[in-house]
């Protein structure tokens, strides 16, 4: 990592600010209110700049003690932060389905530009926007970003990854039959998804491939399946339970421009195994191409995903 980047963290200032009226700050650390209708430096943004060792989350809050809460992670390429307003999309939608306070998008984005703009500009940073319920009781949430350089992805996205599949253990329909799962939210329940991923590394494998308790492809723990069938880009569809990804939204983009046809369809493994090309896609790290199956290589197409990538790093909004 070059020299002069350190993390930056900014707190959310006026959690409920969606209140008509309302202008309060909460201080996420006690819970308590204050008065917060002077104008300052820091309303521009929303958030205010703490320093990022400094504890900004109380013992009591939610999104520690549950995991009741929502996140998002947005890459940050020569600090332009990437498909910026489907990820806000994507945390009201999150927000949504756990019944959270509406995040307000302009106050969430102001707040990103703040963050971007207070480090130096590098190749590749992330921010993480974190919602959770706050503290037990307040009916406040507490919100905060943090932005940080994004480690070196350049060998998984040129010599690939290996994958194992591992049973998910919902069927296909548990978005429709169970929406308390929150199967499909981006929670901060993720300790499962960790877990699935120490399995694969038992297994002597990078990354996983959940699959449902009825046999169709879902997603990764962190990540969107992508398999290139016929030419034709495909994904598992949506409503299977799954996170829509906004890695995947755009490289359908990309390839509809390059000519590429797009489709979203109940996959299986057997899919996954005769597809000329497969990624597991996600911000950060971006493509990475499947080398391996549960021990089984199988090609990758190294100068596709390289223009994948290379097209995903060009974005401007
Ligand atoms: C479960 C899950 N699916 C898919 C993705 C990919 O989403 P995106 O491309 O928006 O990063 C993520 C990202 O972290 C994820 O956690």
């Amino acid at each position: 990592m070059p020299n002069g980047f350190s993390p930056a963290l900014l707190v959310l200032r006026d959690p409920l600010e969606s209140d008509a009226g309302r202008s309060t700050s909460v201080n996420s650390t006690t819970g308590k209110s204050t008065s917060a209708n002077s104008a300052s430096a820091d309303s521009v943004s929303g958030f205010i700049a703490v320093d990022p060792d400094s504890p900004v989350v109380s013992a009591l809050d939610l999104g520690v003690t549950r995991g009741d809460g929502i996140f998002e992670t947005i890459t940050v390429v020569n600090g332009m932060p990437q498909a910026l307003d489907a990820h806000l999309h994507r945390f009201a939608r999150s927000a949504a389905m756990l019944d959270l306070p509406a995040p307000q998008p302009e106050t969430w984005k102001k707040g990103v530009f703040a963050a971007v703009d207070s480090r130096p500009t590098v190749d590749e940073a992330f921010a993480k926007l974190v919602y959770t319920r706050g503290i037990e009781g307040s009916g406040i949430p507490t919100g905060w970003i943090y932005l940080q350089q994004s480690p070196d992805f350049t060998t998984e996205r040129t010599e690939g990854i290996s994958v194992v599949l591992l049973d998910r253990g919902y069927a296909s329909s548990v978005q429709r039959t169970s929406p308390w799962l929150l199967q499909g939210a981006k929670t901060l329940s993720y300790a499962i998804n960790k877990a699935a991923a120490r399995e694969a590394q038992r297994r002597g494998a990078d990354d996983v491939i959940f699959v449902s308790s009825d046999g169709y492809l879902l997603e990764g723990p962190t990540a969107t399946i992508v398999l290139k069938l016929d030419d034709t880009f495909v994904t598992p569809r949506t409503e299977s339970g799954i996170l829509p990804g906004t890695t995947q939204q755009s490289i359908f983009e990309i390839a509809a421009v390059n000519g590429y046809g797009t489709a979203y369809e109940m996959l299986t493994p057997a899919d996954l195994r005769r597809a000329e090309s497969a990624w597991l896609v996600s911000s950060v790290r971006n493509a990475a191409p499947i080398r391996e199956i549960d021990g089984e290589a199988r090609p990758i197409d190294a100068g596709l995903t390289e223009a994948i990538n290379a097209g995903l790093a060009a974005r401007t909004i």
